[in-house]
């Protein structure tokens, strides 16, 4: 049997128990053996609901515990869950979590940590939602040189976007809706200004060119400033505007990365990606292109990226199977100083 303790019982951390009780059958058969949800840590309590019998408040209570073999840290922030990330891995614990602040912001450390004790950090659920994109880029696309990854990574801030194009919807009612439908981040600023979408990008960018990606040295620009007006503009033009974040590699090694909205046209694959939707398109140099798509954010589909790490943790226990994580800092470009 595999325990698993998950941190934080919010839409995601409700979602990974739902899962897991649902699927069960196929899902400790892929995993080989039954994968048992021994504690649920949050500092609310839950009448009623059948998580009260697993429910700790005192995470020494889970780390300390020797039968704890999976951590799964779907808190959010960066503070507390790098402190229990960190103890959880130094304890010789797999740890996966759908956290794409504590990824981007401290993943270099965690990582180091996993692969010295021959573990696993795992963060399938960090980009992209429910799309398998963490997985392919590290090990279906290995074979390759990527040099352009591009994608649509807010799920909220695209169906904002969305509603404002199709609708005319103003921008603070379509902000509320997103909340309400459990999308937006507990800040909903880290949506709406593209940080969210920064950190996914240097989280994708550090895996696809093997290169480490400092979020912060990403020029990162929101969607506060566009309004209906924008959009009916850009209809005229037969464009559309989306949050990209984007990066490329270029052949001298130089790399750059950014996030803003961009005018689309039809001609782009991005074009249709709507509602609540990510994509994110690859090009390799044996690839070509490839775009990835799905649902980017919400509880079930979330869920399900984490739930097929824990199952992936569960099956390589004692062997760290990043292959593509490589801590070197990329030589970013300044953007003043692309072109193309
Ligand atoms: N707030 C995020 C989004 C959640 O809207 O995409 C998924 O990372």
């Amino acid at each position: 049997m595999i325990n698993v303790a998950v941190l934080g019982y919010g839409t995601v951390g409700s979602g990974v128990v739902e899962v897991i009780n649902t699927n069960h059958e196929s899902i400790n058969k892929r995993a080989g053996q039954e994968i048992n949800v021994k504690y649920v840590l949050d500092l609310r309590d839950f009448p009623g609901d059948p998580v009260e019998k697993i429910l700790v408040h005192d995470y020494e209570q889970i780390v300390n515990d020797p039968e704890v073999d999976i951590v799964v840290e779907v808190m959010g922030g960066v503070e507390p869950a790098y402190t229990f990330v960190k103890k959880a891995l130094l304890a010789g614990k797999n740890v996966c979590t759908s956290n794409k602040a504590l990824v981007a912001d401290k993943g270099r450390e965690l990582m180091d940590i996993a692969r010295e004790k021959s573990i696993n950090f795992l963060f399938e659920a960090s980009c992209g939602g429910g799309i398998p994109i963490i997985r392919v880029i590290n090990s279906s696309l290995t074979g390759d040189e990527i040099d352009e990854v591009t994608g649509i990574l807010n799920g909220t801030t695209n169906y904002m976007l969305y509603k404002m194009s199709t609708e005319g919807c103003e921008f603070d009612t379509v902000l509320k809706e997103a909340q309400q439908k459990g999308y937006a981040e507990a800040d909903p600023t880290a949506d709406v200004e593209g940080y969210d979408a920064c950190r996914k990008i240097a989280i994708l960018s550090s895996l696809a060119y093997s290169e480490y990606f400092d979020y912060k040295d990403i020029y990162t620009e929101g969607i506060t400033k566009i309004t209906p007006e924008d959009m009916e503009y850009a209809a005229k033009l037969g464009r559309t505007i989306k949050l990209l974040g984007t990066s490329r590699r270029n052949a001298d090694g130089t790399c750059y990365a950014m996030v803003a909205p961009f005018l689309i046209g039809r001609d782009s694959p991005l074009y249709s990606v709507n509602d609540v939707f990510n994509a994110v398109f690859v090009h390799g140099n044996m690839l070509g292109d490839a775009m990835f798509y799905g649902s980017g954010a919400g509880k079930l589909p979330t869920a399900s990226a984490v739930v097929g790490d824990i199952v992936d943790a569960a099956k390589h226990l004692h062997t760290n199977i990043f292959t593509n994580w490589n801590s070197t800092p990329a030589k970013l470009r300044p953007l003043d100083q692309v072109s193309g």
